[in-house]
């Protein structure tokens, strides 16, 4: 199998993300990093430790950075992060507060940093290890800049964050990169293999009801968790008029995962220059895309997935729950 290290945000979708890459046997979790992000590190940790409890998995888990490298810096420009326990609740959603709904554990973290862990195991790698990055990234980044021989021992990163068409945050951003623009700027520029898995991708890759109901009949603690965060994220959809029309839910993260197995399933992947707005204005922690065609040979520093395949993204996450 593929030795992956996940880096985490862990809310419902990052959850499945998880769930798909222990149950993979394609795949070998090395460790799984946590971040601010959809909550602070305190809380993403803690969901981590749930996702890995209800798995029963033997996997090491790191805490990581509390801040964005330099965003929260100035004030004013990131109001409302790091997210803290409490600040938001939204009213109904069982999926969407800050402890996701499994069972609390008295599973911990490891004591050493995710960063100081990540540069570690990356330097001592004896065969190179592939990141999947689903949160911001500002663990990596900070791993680069602090031991920039570790982009050697990088097999691939398979990061979830940006858009090209597709925003989710602000006009012009996705909700990673806003969190941490110029984490992934530092990463694009590491000189590291990078594939972007962005909204664009994401959006088209939804499950269903019909999904959900269909994972749940493959049983297990994997499937039956995926099926519920499923079912609840549809139920607050229907109660979101901004989601209105949209066929399903999109679980952004687990189509790094799967793009990780199985890179096919990103259609319309092309090698692009691309740059983190990382300017403090309207357009802060925009992904801005050099599409002209002398760049696409030359300038490019990254894979960029403008479409993926929503039927082979489902029969994948399918197969994975169906035999985990
Ligand atoms: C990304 O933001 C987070 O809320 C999700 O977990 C996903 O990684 C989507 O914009
Ligand atoms: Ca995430």
């Amino acid at each position: 199998p593929k030795k992956v290290i996940l880096d985490v945000d862990t809310g419902p979708d990052d959850a499945v993300a998880i769930i798909a890459a222990l149950l993979a046997p394609e795949l070998e979790v090395v460790g799984i990093c946590s971040v601010n992000g959809n909550r602070e590190v305190a809380l993403t940790t803690d969901n981590t430790l749930r996702v890995k409890a209800l798995m029963g998995a033997d996997v090491p888990v790191y805490r990581g950075c509390e801040y964005p490298l330099v965003a929260t810096l100035t004030p004013g420009r990131r109001p409302g992060i790091p997210r803290r326990e409490g600040q938001i609740r939204p009213t109904g959603s069982r999926i969407q507060g800050d402890h996701l709904p499994f069972p609390a554990t008295d599973l911990t973290e490891e004591p050493e940093s995710a960063v100081t862990w990540l540069v570690d195991t990356l330097l001592h790698a004896e065969e190179k290890i592939t990141l999947i990055p689903v949160g911001p990234l500002t663990n990596l980044a900070v791993a680069l800049r602090a031991a920039p021989r570790i982009a050697e021992h990088i097999e691939e990163v398979v990061l979830m964050g940006g858009g090209h068409r597709v925003q989710n945050t602000t006009p012009m951003t996705e909700y990673n990169v806003w969190v941490d623009p110029e984490a992934l700027e530092v990463v694009l520029q590491s000189g590291c293999k990078v594939t972007v898995v962005p909204l664009d991708a994401t959006m088209e890759c939804y499950l269903t009801q019909a999904d959900a109901d269909e994972i749940r009949g493959f049983g297990g603690p994997g499937a039956e968790a995926v099926a519920f965060l499923v079912d609840e994220w549809l139920r607050d959809y229907r109660d979101d008029p901004a989601m209105k029309g949209y066929p399903g839910v999109p679980v952004h993260d687990a189509l790094a995962v799967c793009a990780a197995i199985d890179p096919s399933i990103l259609t319309d992947l092309r090698p692009v220059c691309c740059h983190v707005d990382i300017a403090g204005g309207y357009a802060d922690g925009q992904t801005c895309l050099d599409l002209r065609a002398r760049l696409e040979k030359e300038g490019a520093n990254c894979l960029f997935a403008f479409h993926a395949d929503r039927e082979k993204f489902a029969a994948t996450l399918k197969k994975i729950l169906k035999n985990g």
